[in-house]
């Protein structure tokens, strides 16, 4: 039976979860492939602490040059996270002529346009299944299950630290920075969890969907991009009376004519979500992606997006799928029976615009703190006609003890330019404070 060869870099969590996968899961993964997965040397610069795993056989070092450099390994796998040095030993074992696989959302989303051609060059592949959505595959599912359609949009529940913060937030009336702590005291959220709660994690793994969802280039720093910081239990309640729930989404479109794509619209934001649709129901700290097509129409993909066993899954499935065409005995050309890695042969793979800021169409959720007088409604209201905003709904709450109350304006469909053009003359009247909360509906989700 020929053999694969797996050289590991990091054994924290995740690369535990892939130890514990390749030695617990040996004889059931031989018989799905027909041949074996070996792991052959694992590099972390801890090897003091007991993992419960028994590695006899495996080379064990704290040196990952060893791994990326050596003979004896066919695929790396890299689960050290971040940019560098990540970057340096995922090219390092390209150029080495080693497959890799990764779980790493950063570096796929920041480098990937420098590593897929490195790859080709040198006839390897490189997997990252276990970068977007943990252990749900949704990559596969794009790339391979939906690729006879053209598709129309991708939404994303992508950060489970966020869900289970507004999950928490929408059950307990509790305050962001409290559930925040406690997310922390658990385990859930980082010390610092800014990539996190700021969006910036969703915006890797959306940036990765929406260059495999439309063929083009992944544009990571173009991605629209704000968390949940700003968001308090009374909006999820203003939300939740007017019919929506407030997920962290991370939205793709494509723009074009003639169903030719020509620019693609990237944003992660708060998102009112209908409450009776599929995206709302996801609640804790699970994941989900929705892909709609022009033939499948809507699909969706549900379940754990991190966690040491189901991010481990995916990576291993990605290493099988490499294991299933290439093997330690095999040449170059074996790649050529897997997908491409981004769904599009790298010559069809388009340096796309992203659209402008600006030119997003959306509805929107306003907060406004307006002082409680005659005629403040009417001033606002009038800004939002003068630009065409059309009001579906608006609720006003009680006096507070401070001397502005919040009024909560649901729009139609209005663009980003004109809506940020009728906030900026609103802040300006004497009756209304500047700190405006902007939130945006998408009533498209299933
Ligand atoms: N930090 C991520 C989350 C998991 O909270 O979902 C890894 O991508």
């Amino acid at each position: 039976m020929t053999e694969i060869r797996v050289g590991l870099l990091g054994l924290g969590t995740i690369g535990t979860g892939v130890a514990r996968i390749l030695i617990e899961q040996q004889v059931l993964i031989s018989r799905r492939l027909g041949k074996n997965v070996r792991l052959v040397a694992a590099a972390d610069r801890d090897l003091s602490r007991d993992r419960g795993l028994d590695f006899s056989g495996v080379r064990l070092t704290d040196d990952a040059n060893d791994v990326v450099t050596a003979d004896d390994i066919d695929l790396v796998v890299e689960l050290i996270g971040g940019y560098e040095p990540a970057r340096t030993f995922v090219a390092t074992a390209l150029e080495h002529g080693k497959h890799a696989v990764t779980a790493n959302k950063a570096l796929i989303a920041k480098h990937g346009e420098e590593l897929f051609p490195l790859a080709a060059e040198k006839g390897v592949a490189i997997g990252f299944e276990a970068a977007v959505g943990g252990g749900i595959p949704c990559l596969k599912a794009l790339r391979e299950g939906c690729a006879a359609n053209a598709v129309q949009s991708v939404y994303g529940i992508l950060n489970g630290t966020c869900n289970f913060i507004l999950t928490k937030m929408e059950n307990e009336g509790a305050d962001y920075a409290d559930v925040l702590k406690e997310a922390q005291e658990l385990g859930y959220a980082e010390a610092d969890p800014t990539f996190d709660v700021e969006g910036i994690d969703t915006s890797h793994k959306l940036s990765i969907l929406a260059a495999m969802a439309f063929g083009s280039k992944i544009r990571f720093d173009e991605v629209f991009t704000e968390g949940i910081s700003k968001i308090t239990a009374d909006d999820i309640e203003s939300a939740a009376e007017l019919g929506y729930r407030i997920k962290l989404l991370g939205i793709a479109k494509p723009h074009g004519t003639n169903g030719n794509v020509e620019r693609v619209e990237m944003r992660v934001h708060p998102t009112l979500v209908p409450v009776h649709s599929q995206m709302a129901q996801v609640s804790d700290s699970y994941n989900a992606v929705q892909v709609s097509g022009d033939f499948v129409e809507h699909t969706m993909y549900f379940g754990r997006g991190a966690g040491e066993r189901p991010t481990a899954s995916a990576v291993v499935a990605d290493i099988m799928d490499i294991a299933r065409v290439c093997s330690s005995d095999g040449g170059p050309d074996e790649v050529k029976h897997l997908a491409p890695a981004m769904g599009f042969v790298e010559s069809e793979r388009r340096d796309l615009e992203t659209l402008a800021v600006a030119d997003i169409e959306c509805e929107y959720y306003l907060r406004l703190m307006v002082q409680d007088q005659p005629g403040v409604i009417a001033s606002v209201t009038s800004i939002l006609a003068d630009h065409r905003i059309s009001l579906e709904a608006m609720s006003q709450k009680e006096r507070s003890e401070a001397n502005s109350v919040p009024v909560i304006m649901l729009t139609h469909e209005t663009s980003e330019g004109n809506l940020q053009a009728a906030i900026s003359r609103i802040v300006g009247l004497q009756a209304v404070e500047e700190d405006v909360l902007i939130l945006r509906k998408e009533s498209a989700v299933a």
